[in-house]
């Protein structure tokens, strides 16, 4: 176990608006440093988890929610989050992030009313991206976001998302983090 982390703790102030002001391209490149600079240096999955989806919920506006969902025994289980309490359990196929595992593509949908099967955990969520992890051919995890806004998503976020999701796999143990 690595302990000599740097503390990289810094105040959340402001960080909507500093995300704001960039470019969406900067905004998660920057998101990407901040998010290496929390787990470079462990390698604790739960640590490592928990601060990705709080450090993508503190930075990104507009969200209501992110997380994650691991992939154990075959269907989705909620992990690492911030939002307000969420479903445990999601089938894959099932709802926008059993999709997302299903097909292996990120599912970008502007208004989660319009999409068949939509799970709906927080009945402020109008819109929602969903990013699988893939590692060794094997789907272990989606990073789910939420927003309050309509459309908040688009093909920005999801390679924004999807380099982030490329960097963060691996920093996370999967055969610990997916056991059940
Ligand atoms: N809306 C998701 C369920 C998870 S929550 O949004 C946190 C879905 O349809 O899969």
């Amino acid at each position: 176990m690595n302990r000599s982390a740097p503390d990289t703790h810094e105040p959340t102030l402001d960080y909507h608006d500093l995300a704001l002001a960039a470019p969406k391209a900067e905004r998660y490149a920057e998101l990407r440093r901040r998010v290496a600079a929390l787990v470079e240096h462990e390698d604790d999955w739960l640590a490592n988890l928990a601060n990705a989806a709080a450090e993508v919920f503190a930075w990104l506006p507009h969200l209501n929610w992110a997380g994650f969902y691991l992939m154990r025994d075959g269907e989705l289980v909620l992990g690492p989050f911030q939002g307000r309490p969420a479903c445990v359990r999601i089938r894959v196929g099932r709802g926008v992030c059993g999709t997302a595992a299903a097909t292996r593509q990120t599912q970008v949908v502007p208004d989660v009313n319009a999409f068949p099967g939509h799970i709906a955990c927080d009945v402020r969520s109008r819109s929602e991206i969903v990013v699988p992890v893939v590692v060794d051919d094997e789907v272990v995890a989606v990073l789910d976001l939420d927003s309050a806004e309509l459309a908040s998503f688009d093909d920005e976020d999801r390679a924004g998302l999807e380099a982030l999701v490329a960097a963060l796999a691996p920093h996370v143990d999967w055969a610990r983090a997916c056991a059940s």
